[in-house]
């Protein structure tokens, strides 16, 4: 049977309302496996984001993934950028989903859209627009009425809007499946029994929705009927569904891994994977999604975390790019082929398991109608070892699984990869960065300017509602000469405690220092000397946050910003606690106000020329330049290795955060590597976590392209270039 053969299918399903129907088109499931218009299927699915590429490149994406042997595409709905502030929508673009689920279904695939509305994704505020927080009285994930009622809201527009398209299987468009919230079992626990009432509340809600396709909820052990509970995990053979009834599905199979700035790159071998899907196959699994298949781009500021790097390429069979990896993408291609050669064995038998050997079994699927299919299995890490089956023998590399679609001949080994690893390169593009210009910052101006003054510290998000990464503290201090002089010429120390995730300090206008907070740790102190005068001295400090977390207990809760205390140490009198003073608040940067970043703002400041500005590093400049579109069609990339930290625009458009320097910039370790047990490994180490920002082809124009870096440290910016991606032998 063909791996990707949802469109063969199809012509067997009409709808009834047609009076001819030969088969009703209906999606629904028993304990084998999900049943598409009565028929059960083995199904291939991968995770593609459709914000996190460009609808240019949709069209691309989901042909290889129909190449690989995929059957499914797989997406999360992201609340966030489709209502930006309450009642407002935006499906436009990158965030068409309309158009991205026809593009699917113009290939012949499937669907599984995974609706939330959390999504988690390592994605920004877990995909919850930030306005939700600040519904009166509410509280995320549970029993709690304003958020379900908002969760209800949302579903049903969805939903309503696939029904209109005629997007569910059950009206003949190409979702089979659906998913409401996103791994909530372990929630469900630490919330008691208003988890549980909340989770229940929410699978009724959902199956009352009629789509006519199964809903499922991944990670929820407790999934009431006709929920489907599915499994999430770099193994799932381990996991069986809640009720006999259910088919075993594997809504997460994970390729590699995400990435966070100052972390390691992930990698998991694709031996190691192929491994785990054919082990989850061979105990009775039927629907394997790999999260991810292509991972894409966190443009502009929709990287969760905090901290999660602007590329989720995620050691996925597509790359960041669009471009195959090898030998990931081939190896899974024979691998789905040779498991959709044993479907009907798998679909109409339970396997019998022989042991051959302390390590070694065979899992056998011979149904009554003469199909037989045997997947033969080692389980020792290093040891090939023979066993015999059937009479005949077979060599069984170590942590391997052999497919027999006939239950005599391997067509395929888990653990024998056919392909050399093809790396990637980096190469330059001859294009030009021209017309250099800076314009700074001026933080004398910020105070100047200040929208508000209070007692004390705020909370960062309660003040920007996240319109922009950035928050001001501003205040100043008198300091008498008597009190500098008495301290013998050793400057004061300052400590600011932050609830997370970045901050620069700024002494009279000067760059003073910088601390950050990690993923795993937002919170953090900076403890510096500080260069203070006698007089009046202004202390700025630029809050910084780095992508809303994604996940945790009530993350909706959690602080960002300066809560301090923020206390001068050293002076005569022994230390000053500043945080109850008065403190001055500017949200967000000069050049965002101005839109500095698109073409029509550009002019509204005076630029600087020269060639000296981009040779110098300064903390809070902005650098503006313009390039021509390199020839060809290799996807594109800004090499921001010279640089610091920072966001970065094309033509107006946000290609992400970029952070190279320092200790969060750059991995400062690994914990192992080598190997592929377990699971994954690390690369990358002493290396900026991202050097390489993807641009997309389709936002550029032939000419005159606009560039615009905001860096917040200190960068060298006439080093920035233009690098285009190749792999050999790969075209794009
Ligand atoms: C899962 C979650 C996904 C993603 C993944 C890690 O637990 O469901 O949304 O966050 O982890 O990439």
């Amino acid at each position: 049977m063909e791996a990707s053969s949802a469109s063969k299918w199809v012509i067997f399903c009409m709808f009834l309302n047609l009076g001819i129907q030969l088969i009703q088109c209906s999606v629904t499931y028993d304990r084998k496996a999900l049943i598409i218009n009565g028929q059960r299927r083995i199904l291939f699915s991968g995770s593609i984001h459709y914000p996190r590429s460009t609808p240019e490149m949709w069209k691309g994406l989901i042909q290889k993934a129909k190449d690989g042997g995929l059957d499914v595409i797989d997406t999360y709905v992201f609340w966030n950028v489709h209502e930006p502030s309450p009642g407002n929508y935006d499906f436009e673009g990158r965030y068409d989903l309309v158009q991205f689920i026809k593009i699917v279904q113009k290939a012949g695939l499937y669907v599984n859209l995974r609706i939330g509305p959390f999504i988690c994704a390592e994605w920004n505020f877990g995909g919850f627009p930030v306005w939700l927080k600040y519904v009166p009285g509410i509280s995320f994930r549970t029993d709690n009425e304003p958020f379900k009622m908002a969760m209800q809201g949302f579903t049903q527009k969805i939903v309503q809007m696939m029904k209109n398209e005629k997007l569910f299987e059950s009206q003949g468009g190409p979702i089979i499946l659906s998913q409401i919230e996103n791994e909530y079992g372990p929630e469900s626990k630490a919330y008691g029994a208003a988890g549980y009432a909340y989770m229940t509340w929410a699978a009724k809600m959902a199956a009352e929705l009629h789509t006519g396709v199964p809903w499922v909820m991944c990670k929820e052990d407790d999934a009431p009927d006709p929920v489907i509970n599915t499994c999430n995990g770099f193994y799932c053979d381990y996991f069986s569904p809640n009720k006999p009834y259910k088919p075993t599905i594997w809504t997460e199979a994970w390729s590699g891994w995400f990435a966070d700035f100052g972390g390691p790159v992930h990698q998991r071998p694709v031996e190691d994977l192929a491994f785990a899907i054919a082990r989850f196959i061979q105990k009775g699994g039927s629907l394997v999604n790999y999260y991810m298949y292509h991972g894409g781009t966190n443009f502009g500021r929709t990287a969760g975390g905090p901290f999660i790097t602007t590329s989720y390429d995620y050691d996925a069979p597509i790359d960041e790019y669009g471009l195959i990896r090898q030998p990931k993408y081939d190896h899974l291609k024979e691998l789905h082929r040779a498991i959709k050669l044993c479907e009907q064995a798998l679909v109409s038998a339970d396997p019998t398991v022989n042991s051959l050997g302390s390590y070694e079994q065979a899992h056998v699927f011979s149904s009554k109608s003469g199909d037989c299919a045997a997947f033969l299995s080692n389980y020792h890490m290093d040891v090939t070892t023979r066993v015999t089956f059937n009479k005949l023998h077979y060599d069984l590399p170590p942590w391997s699984i052999s497919i027999l679609p006939d239950c005599k001949n391997v067509v395929f080994n888990t653990a024998r990869v056919g392909l050399q690893t093809t790396r990637a390169q980096m190469l330059p593009t001859n294009v030009e960065l021209l017309s250099w210009e800076t314009f700074n910052e001026d933080i004398s101006s910020v105070d100047k300017d200040s929208k508000f003054t209070v007692a004390g510290l705020l909370e960062q998000l309660n003040v920007t509602r996240d319109t922009s990464d950035y928050l001001w503290y501003m205040t100043s201090v008198e300091i008498s000469p008597s009190e500098l002089f008495l301290h013998g010429g050793q400057h004061p120390t300052l400590s600011v405690q932050s609830a997370g995730h970045a901050l620069h300090v700024f002494i009279n206008g000067h760059l003073s220092g910088s601390a950050f907070g990690t993923r795993e740790t937002r919170r953090f102190t900076f403890t510096g000397n500080v260069n203070l005068k006698a007089g009046t001295n202004r202390i700025s400090l630029l809050s910084i946050a780095v992508g809303l977390p994604n996940n945790g207990p009530h993350f909706e809760t959690w602080n960002t910003g300066i809560l301090g205390p923020v206390v001068l140490y050293g002076l005569a009198q022994g230390k000053r606690d500043l945080s109850w003073q008065k403190w001055s608040y500017q949200v967000g940067l000069k050049g965002e106000a101005m839109n500095l970043v698109s073409p029509s703002g550009i002019s509204s400041v005076d630029w600087m020329g020269g060639s000296f500005v981009t040779h110098k590093k300064q903390p809070l400049t902005w650098y503006k330049a313009y390039f021509a579109a390199p020839e060809g069609d290799e996807p594109l990339a800004l090499d921001m290795d010279s640089m610091g930290k920072g966001q970065v625009w094309i033509n107006g458009q946000s290609i992400g955060r970029y952070w190279t320097a320092n200790a969060n910039g750059k991995c400062s370790g690994c914990n192992y590597s080598g190997t592929f047990r377990p699971t994954k490994c690390q690369v990358g180490c002493g290396q900026p976590t991202q050097r390489w920002y993807h641009v997309p082809r389709s936002w550029l124009k032939p000419t005159r392209n606009l560039l615009v870096v905001f860096e917040e440290i200190g960068g060298i910016a006439s080093k920035i270039s233009l690098v285009k991606r190749s792999v050999p032998g790969v075209h794009s």
